[in-house]
């Protein structure tokens, strides 16, 4: 009677335990066992009270994602920076029929961590959201899209949600089966659209619809280095591979400028008076630098961990070369490219001028001899102030310090050295 009372309570712990572990297993550490309830508890588990127990080890031993066959997925990662043309590379992949594309998920991470601040520098709460950054994508790349739901406010009811970060952005979300307010002539859906006229998400169909596709691709902004992914790249579940676009951080600095108006005001007021605000927050500037340099070091450095891994792209000369970059990207990936993601190049950068005016991704209106047209906005005393802070990650990424206004606004010399990266493989 006693044994049986205790074995009750036991078995209601464990269940809540293994319910819990299965959850951490999945999303945290590689290879975590699982624990199995102890066979001891006065031979209980033969028992009908044993159902719960046994449901919870079903879900740890043969939860789908462990017999996951990885090789046959790839999961794709696209690290950048804000105003870097991520928006428009994770166009690149969002437009192919076999990927799954999430726009910035992290965004959901911070907002519920680190609700006040955009940039912490807090080494504790940089540590706190990266740990959280990780678990996250190991799930989302696993399509475990419910594990997203706890960072969403508010808390989504019955796996609904009308608040999740750039749905829009994401083709699959605004189609057939997630979507049913487009048929499937609607290609192009506008983000706004989808938004306005797909009923509320609902996560399981996204869940659905995420494993339906061969790939997933995640575009992250909020994850400083690449060698804050080492556990993700080197857990042989996944198969990532990390697609990271820089840009030169002269240009990252006037795009902001222009758009986090009130983040960055005293820049613009810099800009305005020609003298610098004696409280302005140049870690706005030095951080984009110092991740940069952090990042392309390691990866150019080719660490054994990012073999065939790590491909890092030039924002300039996408712009430049939008198709034949792109080809190289998918050439990495190891997929074929299809014809929508040409297409959508087609339209969406040179040779379209009346359409891309409206269009809303920057890189259109970017593109090509717009990627340096940073050089008429900002004032020589800041390009300055940015070469001295950033000269290193200049000099490593092939991006030429100009000596003088008259040379910063002579748009006939080109401020993009020609310089190759290639993947390390
Ligand atoms: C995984 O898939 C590949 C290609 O489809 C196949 O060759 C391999 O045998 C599979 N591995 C397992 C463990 O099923
Ligand atoms: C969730 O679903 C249940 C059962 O279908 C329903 O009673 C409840 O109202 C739903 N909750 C919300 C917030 O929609
Ligand atoms: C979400 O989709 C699933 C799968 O089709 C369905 O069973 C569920 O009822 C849907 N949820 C809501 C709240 O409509
Ligand atoms: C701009 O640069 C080009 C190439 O170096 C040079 O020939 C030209 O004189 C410069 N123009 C001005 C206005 O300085």
């Amino acid at each position: 009677m006693q044994c049986s009372w205790k074995a009750v309570i036991l078995l209601a712990l464990a269940s809540i335990a293994i319910q819990y572990t299965a959850i951490r297993t999945l999303t945290s550490k590689p290879f975590q066992l699982c624990p199995v309830p102890s066979p001891q508890n006065c031979g209980l588990l033969g028992g009908p009270e044993t159902e719960s127990p046994i449901e919870g080890r079903a879900g740890c031993d043969d939860y789908p994602y462990f017999s996951f066959n990885a090789s046959r997925k790839t999961h794709i990662m696209v690290l950048a920076t804000t105003r870097s043309g991520s928006s428009f590379v994770g166009q690149l992949l969002n437009q192919h029929a076999d990927i799954f594309y999430l726009f910035e998920p992290l965004y959901h991470v911070q907002t519920t961590l680190i609700p006040r601040l955009s940039h912490s520098r807090n080494a504790a709460d940089r540590r706190v959201m990266l740990g959280a950054s990780r678990d996250l994508l190991r799930s989302l790349y696993g399509c475990d899209l419910y594990f997203l739901e706890s960072y969403i406010k508010p808390a989504p009811a019955n796996h609904t949600t009308d608040k999740l970060f750039r749905r829009g952005a994401s083709r699959a979300l605004c189609s057939l089966p997630v979507c049913d307010a487009f048929g499937p002539t609607d290609a192009n859906v506008e983000e706004g659209d989808c938004v306005k006229k797909c009923a509320p998400l609902n996560m399981t169909l996204a869940a659905d619809a995420c494993r339906e596709k061969r790939h997933v691709a995640i575009k992250v902004v909020r994850v400083p280095e690449i060698g804050d992914l080492r556990a993700l790249v080197e857990d042989p579940r996944l198969n990532i591979k990390v697609i990271q676009l820089v840009r030169d951080p002269r240009g990252i600095l006037s795009s902001r400028i222009e758009t986090f108006r009130d983040t960055y005001r005293l820049w613009r007021i810099w800009r305005a008076t020609g003298r610098r605000p004696y409280n302005l927050d140049l870690s706005q500037l030095t951080v984009v630098c110092e991740d940069f340099l952090g990042s392309v070091s390691t990866g150019l450095s080719h660490p054994h961990w990012l073999k065939g891994k790590y491909m890092l792209v030039r924002y300039e000369d996408l712009s430049r070369n939008p198709l034949l970059k792109t080809m190289e990207i998918y050439d990495f990936l190891g997929l074929p490219m299809d014809k929508s993601v040409e297409e959508w190049i087609q339209t969406n950068t040179r040779g379209s001028t009346e359409l891309s005016a409206k269009h809303k991704y920057g890189t259109v209106r970017d593109s090509a001899a717009n990627a340096e047209s940073w050089r008429l906005k900002l004032s020589y005393d800041m390009v300055e102030y940015t070469q001295a802070t950033c000269h290193k990650v200049l000099h490593q990424l092939g991006y030429k310090a100009v000596k003088s206004a008259e040379e910063l606004k002579n748009m006939s010399l080109s401020l993009v050295q020609d310089k190759t990266f290639v993947p390390f493989s």
